[in-house]
């Protein structure tokens, strides 16, 4: 039998350290919110694939769909011999997307190959060259959606050149505001500071496009003030600048809502999707409004694989699960469950430092000292990897890494959730200096 320890060895063997590994361990099944490894031992999953699978690890509609489609077809390209689920996926994602215009939908492969086809479409429409990004935000690691990503190490040390023309600004990561302000005091200096920085970093008549995550992922579950969207899109649309939300990790009803826009009643011009979409497999999308969609000329997108029937199945399950609202329904649930807990710790244990979130996109920061707020970076590894030996399975996030970020399937059961809290509160009280 294979152990995690000799699969290990084969891996360091075979495969460059670069592609990273939380965990030293090997899946061997997966179902539900449980993923067992080739040991037999069984670990409540926190992390979901880094939210891949909000509908649950192997989703009984999604094999059915699966199953389905690769009876009849797997591949053609969609760019030579069309199909009609990459069609029906693309009506209603322009429907089920925030915003009441006529929209067109893109389907590619990754949420990075998203990412990018957007900023394409965004230059295309505009004829300007610039994008606007965020400190603390994550788009992907090829190389535009990893000059738009914040981190530099590990993400882009090492890696430059970067992509040109990108502009970052600071992002209402009020728990660290960079102007020094408090909400609701700040009167959002943050948004309105857009304007400013088309007097000192790029004129608004040059920016193409403002990408921005709703609630930070990576950037460790920082959810902006309710006006904070408001008002950037606002300042976008005097300007003429395409607004792209980055809901790669935020959608699929991670935040209790389908789009967590929606809980900012704020409709982008172009919405990227990728991770929860498929329930495992791997597809992306591009919606926006269709005069932007349908600026780039014949044959200035696609992708080989690009909305591979397979995944465009998989995704019409998900989307039919997630249409009868139960879902959303229990991320809600799941996120003020999460959430208590969490306020429990921030009471009982100096180190949790901040404690936040939209619906199940609740996370909690790591520090070493409440005053200096100096992220506890260490100490958060040791917490995951206490939690895994614990039989629990979790990321951490932030640009110190220094954030727990659960991102549990939505649809694991009380007694599972109950059981992960309670290795989290275990593991604190074990770990944490006396
Ligand atoms: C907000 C956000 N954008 C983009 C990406 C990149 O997606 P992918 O890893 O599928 O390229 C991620 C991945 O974590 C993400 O969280």
């Amino acid at each position: 039998m294979k152990t995690n320890e000799s699969l290990l060895n084969e891996r360091n063997k075979h495969i460059p350290q670069g592609p990273f590994n939380v965990h030293p361990i090997f899946a061997e099944k997966a179902k539900g919110a449980i993923i067992i490894d080739v040991e037999g031992k069984e670990y409540i999953d926190f992390a979901g694939g880094i939210g891949v699978t909000n509908i649950g690890h192997c989703n009984e509609k999604v094999l059915e769909a699966i199953q389905d489609q690769i009876q009849n077809y797997i591949h053609t390209c969609f760019h030579v011999v069309m199909y009609e689920p990459y069609v029906e996926l693309a009506k209603r994602l322009n429907k089920i997307t925030p915003g009441d215009f006529p929209k067109k939908t893109m389907l590619v492969n990754s949420g990075a190959e998203a990412v990018e086809n957007a900023i394409k479409i965004a230059r295309h429409a505009t004829g300007r060259t610039g994008t606007i990004a965020f400190e603390d935000a994550f788009h992907g690691r090829t190389l535009l959606a990893l000059s738009l990503t914040s981190k530099m190490k590990p993400y882009k040390f090492g890696f430059a050149p970067y992509a040109p023309e990108i502009y970052r600004m600071p992002y209402a990561y009020c728990y660290r505001c960079a102007f020094g302000l408090e909400y609701p005091s700040c009167e959002l200096r943050c948004a309105y500071f857009l304007k400013e920085f088309f007097a000192t970093h790029i004129s608004g008549e040059q920016v193409a496009a403002l990408i921005v995550e709703p609630v930070l992922g990576e950037g460790g579950f920082v959810a902006p003030p309710k006006e904070y969207f408001r008002v950037l899109q606002k300042i976008c649309q005097e300007n003429g600048i395409v607004f792209i939300a980055d809901e790669i990790q935020t959608g699929f009803g991670r935040t209790a809502k389908m789009f967590a826009m929606e809980h900012y009643e704020v409709a982008p011009d172009i919405v990227v999707m990728a991770k929860s979409i498929a329930g495992g497999l791997p597809l992306a999308a591009v919606t926006g409004k269709a005069e932007i969609m349908d600026h780039p000329q014949v044959g200035g997108l696609g992708a080989t694989y690009g909305g591979n029937p397979v995944a465009c199945r998989a995704a019409l399950a998900v989307l039919d699960q997630f249409e009868k609202k139960a879902l959303l329904t229990r991320a809600k649930q799941i996120g003020e469950r999460v959430l208590e807990k969490f306020k429990e710790f921030y009471e009982h244990y100096p180190i949790v430092g901040d404690v936040r979130g939209l619906g199940a996109m609740v996370g909690m920061e790591l520090v070493v000292d409440r005053k200096t707020k100096e992220p506890a970076t260490a100490f958060t590894k040791q917490l995951v990897n206490c939690c895994r030996e614990k039989g629990l399975l979790m990321i951490s996030a932030g640009t110190y890494s220094n954030i727990i970020r659960p991102l549990m399937p939505l649809v694991i059961t009380e007694e599972q959730l109950e059981r992960g809290l309670s290795i989290i509160e275990d593991s604190l009280s074990e770990l944490h200096p006396k």
